[in-house]
């Protein structure tokens, strides 16, 4: 089994000691007999009934999540909770960088940051929440929004291990409106995390779960969980009635098929491929990483060992390796000029590095498999110029076998 989907519950600021009881009595009672096996469920009081829900889920398959955290394991901070008294109460799970946080009590994204690795280094699993305004979606800033969100929240963790964190997608407008994001506009900001948790920290970022929120009711639940990207979800209001909550994690899963996520029968080996491995030596990779883990490192460094002429291309670094790094493919020298560049982009990046790769004039443009711009694709195409969307790491290796 992959993944476990994951079924969140935020109480916010309801829910006395009394209706904690009243709920947990009806809620594991209708749980027990229930198939839980791929799924988790997890829910997160309010601090004050931190302790005593921890009891009343004893011997249950409900995890306990906290709503909020400080980084500082003690101290001068009033008003504020620890990593380490989270622990005590047997909390797992806390959510950080609530919309409602950054929003109502203008938490920063530093301020967030700093969170999430207190959390982390505790052992505790921060739900990280992202997401838009309606401002910024109608602005066409969603996924720029969002790429800040993630990039600043995360910076303090380095080696990150895949069970260790939980993205949820929340975007703003849906929180609490009765309006969610279609299952379709979920999807795509949840790739987009995706492909953004992959790009930082490799393969174990993408493995992390991505939950969406924001009205989510047992409706609409089994929707939005048949997408490829949506491995769970945080539920606000619903979660506050037992009997919803229960329809909400006991809904089926059914996967939709994703052309993108499904791995290529790596027993037949496209001839785009064999075409780049027979005809062409001289590769430019954009966007190469100095991190032995991260695919971009290990393509190169495979194409070196295969004895392919590479030129690394990425601003930040004047060496990888031991090999000259370009700042951007126009610096590449005339006689040196690649047959073949990769691009190791997000989709949404990639526009702007075809249209200094065209100028260059490879006879290919190879990108990773998954990459998706259309706008991209026809550009080097009406040059003349053959796009190869297929790379992936594993057919890459497979050029070796091939070759033997
Ligand atoms: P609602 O499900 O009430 O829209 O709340 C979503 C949320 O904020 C969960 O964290």
């Amino acid at each position: 089994m992959g993944r476990k989907y994951i079924f969140a519950g935020n109480w916010k600021m309801n829910h006395t000691l009394a209706e904690c009881e009243t709920y947990f009595k009806k809620f594991l009672a209708l749980l027990s007999g229930s198939p839980l096996e791929d799924r988790v469920i997890v829910i997160a009081p309010p601090f004050t009934a931190l302790y005593f829900v921890s009891k009343l889920i004893e011997g249950s398959p409900v995890e306990l999540g906290a709503q909020n955290v400080h980084y500082e394991k003690k101290g001068a901070f009033t008003g504020e909770i620890s990593p380490p008294m989270l622990r005590e109460l047997g909390v797992r799970y806390v959510i950080v960088g609530h919309s409602e946080r950054r929003h109502l009590f203008s938490e920063s994204d530093e301020l967030i940051a700093k969170r999430v690795r207190g959390a982390y280094e505790e052992e505790l699993i921060p739900i990280l929440c992202v997401g838009e305004t309606l401002e910024e979606r109608e602005s066409g800033r969603t996924f720029e929004r969002v790429d800040t969100q993630l990039r600043e929240g995360l910076k303090y963790i380095d080696n990150l291990s895949r069970d260790r964190l939980v993205i949820a997608y929340e975007p703003v407008w849906a929180i609490g409106t009765g309006k969610n994001a279609t299952p379709e506009q979920a999807e795509e900001v949840h790739r987009f995390i995706r492909e953004h948790l992959q790009q930082v920290f490799g393969n174990e970022g993408a493995e992390v779960a991505i939950l969406y929120g924001g009205s989510v009711t047992p409706e609409n639940v089994g929707q939005l969980l048949s997408q490829p990207n949506i491995d769970g979800v945080l539920v606000g209001g619903a979660s506050l009635d037992p009997e919803k909550f229960f329809r909400i994690v006991t809904v089926e899963v059914k996967k939709a098929e994703s052309p993108e996520c499904r791995l290529p029968d790596y027993s037949q080996i496209g001839d785009d491929l064999l075409d780049i491995v027979n005809r062409y030596k001289r590769i430019a990779i954009v966007g190469v990483s100095p991190k032995p883990d991260r695919p971009s490192f290990v393509v190169m460094d495979y194409l070196i060992k295969e004895g392919f002429q590479v030129l690394p291309v990425n601003p930040r670094y004047e060496e990888i390796m031991g090999i000259k790094t370009y700042p951007d493919l126009e610096s590449i020298p005339q006689d040196l000029q690649p047959e073949v560049v990769i691009i190791f982009r997000k989709s949404s990046e990639v526009y702007p590095i075809v249209e200094k790769a065209v100028k260059v004039r490879p006879r290919v443009i190879w990108m990773q498999e998954g990459i998706e711009n259309k706008e991209a694709k026809a550009l080097a195409e009406k040059e003349g110029i053959k796009v190869v969307m297929n790379l992936c790491f594993k057919k890459v290796h497979q050029i070796s076998k091939w070759k033997k």
